[in-house]
């Protein structure tokens, strides 16, 4: 009878770990990066050498960025031509959407 049991205990045992299982492959999906969060890091990677983390930097002359009240379309027009010693950055940034992201970023950057 003591056997009969402990085989009983090891099926349900073998249950429980196939729902663990299928569980488990159900989590393999990477989370995905929201909107801000793109734009932080392309700010921090292409942008922050000169403007800073904060914006405030000022490297090369850049312009403190916290105290900027440029348009969403100015601003885009000075990533696409650049602007002395501002270098054009929609080659870096690749397309418009990462422009629009980092755009959206640096307004967050202001007071
Ligand atoms: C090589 C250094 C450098 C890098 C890299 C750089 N900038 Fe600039 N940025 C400047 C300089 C210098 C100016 C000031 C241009 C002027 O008006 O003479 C400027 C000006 C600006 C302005 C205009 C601010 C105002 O109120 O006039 C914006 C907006 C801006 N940068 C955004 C960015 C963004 C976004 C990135 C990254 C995609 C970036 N910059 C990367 C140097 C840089």
């Amino acid at each position: 009878m003591v056997l009969r049991r402990v085989i009983f205990l090891l099926f349900l045992l073998g249950l429980a770990s196939c729902g663990n299982d299928n569980a488990s492959s159900n989590n393999e999906t990477l989370p995905s990066e929201t909107p801000a969060e793109k734009g932080a890091s392309l700010y921090t990677v292409n942008c922050a050498t000169c403007h800073g983390e904060d914006g405030k930097m000022g490297g090369s002359g850049a312009k403190d960025l916290s105290q900027s009240h440029l348009s969403d379309k100015q601003i885009k027009k000075i990533l696409q031509k650049g602007k002395n010693a501002m270098p054009p950055m929609s080659a870096i940034l690749e397309n418009e959407e990462n422009m629009d992201f980092v755009i959206q970023h640096i307004k967050t950057l202001r007071k």
